[in-house]
Formats: structure tokens, C-alpha cells, sequence
């Protein structure tokens, strides 16, 4: 049993991956910015903890993530304006990683961003940043001396999906299904002998199961 750290607990990712962790018998905590998603949270057997990311700091982090092993970033300003993306999906992370640090986190897991996104249409300005914007993040987590993975998924699906992917360094971009992104974090945090490791994902051919023994060491 770990106990879990979840930034993005209410979105697509992070609210199924918070049932898995939780139907594995961890104990997770997921932050939540809206007071009546706590009972929701409550109810899937997810500590609620409220807080908005564009108002923590690192000191605020850090006391939120005493008494954790592992913390979980799928949260994402989902085009919602620059300053929303440059807090939340670029300073998020290099806040959580200064703070995983002091407060004793050993893992943390960053939902990133496929770097073949958005090839092949006509460049936006807030599409771009938003790309900038994580690829920074993804590089301030790799500076840490923490026990890393960064998950850059392709373009995400609302569906469960089949738990059939494709996962591992260099993918050709590819959407994925929610649902799969959630089994392939679940199934890394059951996994610490992967480490440091940056990796892509896309719905494919592969038991998510058969995806992970590939990558272990
Ligand atoms: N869309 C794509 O195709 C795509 C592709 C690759 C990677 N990604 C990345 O995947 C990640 C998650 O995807 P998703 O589908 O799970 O996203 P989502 O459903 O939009 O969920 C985003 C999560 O972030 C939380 N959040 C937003 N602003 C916040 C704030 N100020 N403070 C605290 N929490 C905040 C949301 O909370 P609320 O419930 O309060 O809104 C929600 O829990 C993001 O990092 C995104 O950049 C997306």
C-alpha cells in the first residue's frame, strides 16, 4: 500500500486513475478546486483535498504532500488562457517536484504531452505555449533528483478503452483512450523499478499488462 498524492483528481485522467489506486488498496488523497467535489471524491474512496493550483506555492505544496510516497500531475489548464497554462501546466510541475523533495515524496508521475501534437495544422499561438509550456515542466521534473516518470500521451479519447496500447520511448503519434492512460499510471506506480523514464503512449495492440514487463528492468 502507497499512499498517493493525486493533482487532477476530478478530471478524465485523474478521477479513474484514483478508483484504480484505490481498488488496489492504496490510499489516495486527490486535490479538488470546487467545494461540492469533495463528496464525489469521498464516495470513490479518495481523501478530498482542496486547492487551487493557481494559488499554491511551493510551501503550501509541500505541506499537502507530508505524509506521501508518490504524487500523480494530470491536471492541465485545458486552454483556459495563458496565465492558466503557464501556472498550472508549466509552474505546477517544478513547484510539485521542489516540493515532493522537502516534503519526502519519492515518485512523482507527470501526465505530459505528446511533442508530435498538433503537426500538420496551422500553428496557434495558445496551442503553442501550451506545448512550450509542458515540455518545460517535463524538464524541470527530469532536473529533479526524484524517482520520475513523465507519460506523454497522444490526443486523449473520453472512452474506458480496451487496455491495449502502444508504450515506450518513440511512438508515432496516435490518440489514446482515458481510460488506458489511467491503467498504464496504475500500472507504473505498482511498478518502481521504472524510473526515469520518459514514455509515450497510444491506444495499440498491446496488453497494457505485456507493455509494462516490456519496460521493467
Ligand atoms: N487533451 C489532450 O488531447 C491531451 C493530450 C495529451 C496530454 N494532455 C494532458 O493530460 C492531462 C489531463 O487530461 P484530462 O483529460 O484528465 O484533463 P481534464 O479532464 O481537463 O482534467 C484537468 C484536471 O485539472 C484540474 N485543474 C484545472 N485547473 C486547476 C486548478 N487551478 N487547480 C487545481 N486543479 C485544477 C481539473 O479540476 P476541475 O475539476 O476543478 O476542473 C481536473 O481535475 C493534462 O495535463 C493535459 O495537458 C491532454
Amino acid at each position: 500500500m502507497s499512499r498517493i498524492f493525486v493533482f487532477g483528481a476530478t478530471g478524465g485522467i485523474g478521477r479513474r486513475l484514483c478508483l484504480r489506486l484505490v481498488a488496489s488498496g492504496h490510499r489516495v488523497s486527490g486535490l479538488h478546486r470546487a467545494p461540492e467535489q469533495a463528496e464525489a471524491l469521498r464516495e470513490a474512496g479518495v481523501v478530498p483535498v482542496a486547492g487551487d493550483l493557481m494559488a499554491l506555492g511551493v510551501p503550501e505544496m509541500t505541506r499537502l504532500l507530508q505524509n506521501h510516497d508518490i504524487a500523480v500531475f494530470s491536471a492541465g489548464a485545458a486552454g483556459s488562457g495563458a496565465d492558466r497554462t503557464r501556472t498550472i501546466d508549466g509552474e505546477g510541475p517544478a513547484k510539485l517536484a521542489e516540493a515532493a523533495q522537502a516534503a519526502g515524496v519519492g515518485r512523482v508521475y507527470l501526465v505530459s504531452a505528446f511533442p508530435e501534437a498538433g503537426r500538420g495544422r496551422e500553428p496557434k499561438e495558445g496551442f503553442e505555449l501550451y506545448m512550450r509550456t509542458k515540455k518545460e515542466a517535463d524538464a524541470a521534473l527530469a532536473a529533479s533528483p526524484l524517482d520520475w516518470v513523465i507519460l506523454r500521451p497522444g490526443t486523449l479519447l473520453h472512452e474506458e478503452g480496451g487496455g491495449r496500447v502502444a508504450l515506450g520511448p518513440a511512438l508515432t503519434y496516435g490518440s489514446v483512450a482515458r481510460g488506458n492512460v489511467a491503467r498504464v499510471l496504475a500500472g507504473l506506480i505498482d511498478r518502481p523499478g521504472i524510473r526515469r523514464r520518459v514514455l509515450e503512449l497510444t491506444d495499440g495492440a498491446t496488453p497494457v499488462i505485456e507493455a509494462l514487463a516490456a519496460l521493467d528492468p
